[in-house]
């Protein structure tokens, strides 16, 4: 079981949608997919058709296997589950700091039983740096970092990279791709440029800034699935072929 979790500390970078084309993509692949939805405003589960809502809460989750398989629920697409986020999730922190004496390792504990259900896991975490997205860090084999090209991107990227580095034992790697990019502007050309010549861990596929794209939210699916010979969905498989 490989798991994947798209983050980045800053909000509105296309986390949440690079979550939902990879993972469609990775079941459309044949692989047994599970999304994880850890974002209390649900946006995964909206654009899935999933009702935010489990049973128990967060709390129940967190404390045993049992809840975590209750909660999963079918998509309209073969292959691929979704556990949906709740709003109680909201106090993931406080319910993964009463957790146990490894509070940043309880996600990763969690979902070492999924392995016999899935090939891989896709987290989408919700914006910021919290105990949830630490504990997500240290579940992840691969952490897909969406980078809008701006100079900040670049510190954003340097950080996230210096603080998994700093983690003991097992360390994910960090894929970034170029998310919302726009072709007209001369800073994100020269941005992505620059960047993808000096740091090897940014994928060569870039996602354009695209109004279909932000239609998902309309249709309520994967660009891919409903506009599959799109510029859009050749992207995002294009992105997958590079990470998976
Ligand atoms: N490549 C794109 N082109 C155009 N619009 C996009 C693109 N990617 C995402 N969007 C839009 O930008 C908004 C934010 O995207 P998304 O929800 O994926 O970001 P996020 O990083 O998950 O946000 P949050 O931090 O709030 O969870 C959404 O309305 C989405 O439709
Ligand atoms: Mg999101």
């Amino acid at each position: 079981m490989k798991v994947y979790a798209t983050y980045n500390i800053k909000g509105g970078v296309g986390k949440t949608t690079a979550a939902v084309n990879l993972a469609y993509l990775s079941a459309a692949d044949g692989y047994r997919t599970l999304l994880w939805d850890l974002d209390p405003q649900g946006a995964a589960s909206f654009l899935f058709r999933v009702k935010p809502l489990v049973k128990g809460g967060g709390k129940a989750l967190i404390r045993g296997t049992k809840a975590l398989d209750d909660a999963i629920k079918g998509t309209d697409f073969q292959n691929l589950d979704l556990l949906p986020a709740d709003f109680t999730y909201r106090n993931m922190d406080l319910l993964l700091g009463g957790a146990d004496k490894k509070p940043t390792r309880k996600l990763a504990q969690l979902l070492r039983p999924l392995a016999v259900e899935y090939d891989n896991v896709l987290l989408d975490c919700p914006p910021s740096i919290s105990l949830v997205s630490e504990n997500v860090m240290h579940a992840a084999d691969v952490l897909l970092v969406p980078l809008i090209p701006t100079t900040l991107s670049v510190r954003t990227l340097d950080q996230l990279t210096e603080f998994v580095a700093g983690f003991r034992g097992r360390q994910p790697q960090i894929r970034a791709f170029f998310s919302m990019v726009d072709r007209r502007k001369r800073l994100h050309q020269e941005i992505t440029e620059k960047l993808l010549a000096e740091r090897s861990c940014v994928a060569a596929t870039a996602i354009p800034a695209l109004s279909l794209i932000e239609r998902m939210s309309v249709e309520r699916a994967p660009v891919a699935a409903f506009a599959p010979r799109s510029v859009a969905a050749r992207a995002f498989r294009s992105l997958w072929a590079e990470l998976s």
